[in-house]
C-alpha cells in the first residue's frame, strides 16, 4: 500500500482538482423562501481554499439553511450560488459532492455497530475480483483508512471496534479524514462542536485546521464564537435570516464576535429586566450569550 494509495478514489479526485486561488465557493445575495416563510435573505459568502469561513448565528438564525443549499439539499430561490466561480443549482446533494463539497452533519450518518474501517468506506466500499465473483477487499480497506486517519493525525487504538464506541469528537475526526480522503474540496461542518466538552471540542478544532491546512475551504457552523475564533480565517454572522456581520479575522475581535452572537443590545435589555428581580446581581452576569436563566428566588419563610 503506497502513502497516497494510488488509483483510490480519493487520490484520483484529488489530483483532478484544479489548482485555484479564486473562491471554490461563493453565494452573491442569496436567499430562501419555504413558501411564505422567508429563512435566508441577500446573504454573500466567500469560501476559500486553505480558509475557514465560520457561520455564527442563534436558532432559527438561518445556518442550516445556508448550508442546506450549498450542499444540494435545497435551491436558493434568490441571488446566485456559484461554485468554482460559475453559477450553479444542484438538484441533490450528490451533485455537490461531485464538485467537492463534502458535508458533515452533526447526528452523523454512521452505522454505530459496523467497525470504524467499515464506517469509513460505507456506500463507497473496495472490492477486489472480476464479477459475479468480486469480494470486499477488506484488507485494502483496513489498511487505507488506518494510513488516512494517520494522515491527519487520528490515532485510534483499534479500527475493529464499532464506531458507537468512539467518543462523539472521535467520530466526527473520522468523518472529517473520510471526506479529505474521498477529495472534498469544501468540507461543511453543521455545528460539529454543539454537543461536545471542552476536550473533545479541542480535538475536533484540531482537525478542522488539519483540514484547512491541506487546502480545503472549510464551512464551520458554530453557535460559540471562542471555537470560531480559534480556527477561523472569516466570520459571518447571522440574525434572523439575513447577514448582520461578515468580517476577516484582522477586522473584528474576539470580544466584538461575541457581543455580535449575544447581540449587544438584547442582551443589555435582559440584564435590565433581570435586574429587577431579586436575588440576582446583574454585575455578576456575564457578557456572554450563554446566560443561565435566573434562579427563582424563595418564598420568605423557606429555607
Ligand atoms: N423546511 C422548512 N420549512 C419551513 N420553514 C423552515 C424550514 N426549514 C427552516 N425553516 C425556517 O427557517 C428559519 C431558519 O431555520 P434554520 O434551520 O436555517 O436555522 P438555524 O440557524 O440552523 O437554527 P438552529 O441553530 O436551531 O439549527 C427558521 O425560522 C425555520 O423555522
Ligand atoms: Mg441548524
Amino acid at each position: 500500500m503506497t502513502d497516497n494509495g494510488t488509483g483510490t478514489h480519493g487520490a484520483v479526485l484529488q489530483d483532478a482538482a484544479p489548482q485555484q486561488d479564486g473562491p471554490l465557493v461563493e453565494l452573491r445575495g442569496a436567499g430562501k423562501s419555504y413558501g411564505n416563510i422567508r429563512a435566508l435573505h441577500g446573504v454573500d459568502l466567500t469560501v476559500r481554499p486553505g480558509q475557514v469561513t465560520c457561520v455564527l448565528g442563534d436558532n432559527g438564525a438561518g445556518k442550516s439553511t445556508l448550508i442546506k443549499i450549498i450542499s444540494g439539499l435545497h435551491q436558493h430561490t434568490e441571488g446566485e450560488f456559484l461554485v468554482d466561480e460559475e453559477p450553479v443549482r444542484f438538484t441533490t446533494p450528490r451533485e455537490a459532492l461531485d464538485r467537492g463539497i463534502a458535508t458533515v452533519y452533526q447526528d452523523l450518518a454512521t452505522v454505530p455497530l459496523m467497525p470504524v474501517w467499515r464506517n469509513f468506506f460505507l456506500g463507497s466500499e473496495m472490492t477486489k475480483g472480476p464479477w459475479p465473483v468480486r469480494r470486499l477487499d477488506i484488507a485494502r480497506m483496513k489498511a487505507t483508512a488506518d494510513q488516512e486517519l494517520r494522515n491527519m493525525g487520528i490515532v485510534l487504538d483499534d479500527l475493529e471496534q464499532p464506531i458507537g464506541t468512539l467518543s462523539g469528537g472521535q467520530r466526527q475526526c473520522v468523518a472529517i479524514a473520510r471526506a479529505v480522503y474521498f477529495g472534498a474540496r469544501v468540507l461543511i461542518l453543521d455545528e460539529p462542536t454543539a454537543a461536545l466538552g471542552v476536550k473533545q471540542s479541542g480535538v475536533v478544532l484540531k482537525y478542522i485546521a488539519a483540514a484547512r491546512d491541506r487546502g480545503l475551504g472549510v464551512i464551520f457552523i458554530t453557535h460559540n464564537p471562542h471555537h470560531a475564533y480559534m480556527v477561523g480565517d472569516h466570520f459571518s454572522v447571522l440574525r434572523l435570516g439575513t447577514l448582520e456581520l461578515s468580517a476577516s479575522r484582522a477586522e473584528v475581535s474576539l470580544e466584538e464576535l461575541t457581543n455580535h452572537m449575544a447581540g449587544g443590545a438584547e442582551l443589555a435589555a435582559l440584564k435590565h429586566e433581570l435586574a429587577q428581580v431579586r436575588g440576582v446581581d446583574t454585575d455578576e452576569l456575564p457578557e456572554e450569550s450563554d446566560l443561565t436563566p435566573p434562579v427563582a428566588p424563595s418564598p420568605e419563610g423557606t429555607p
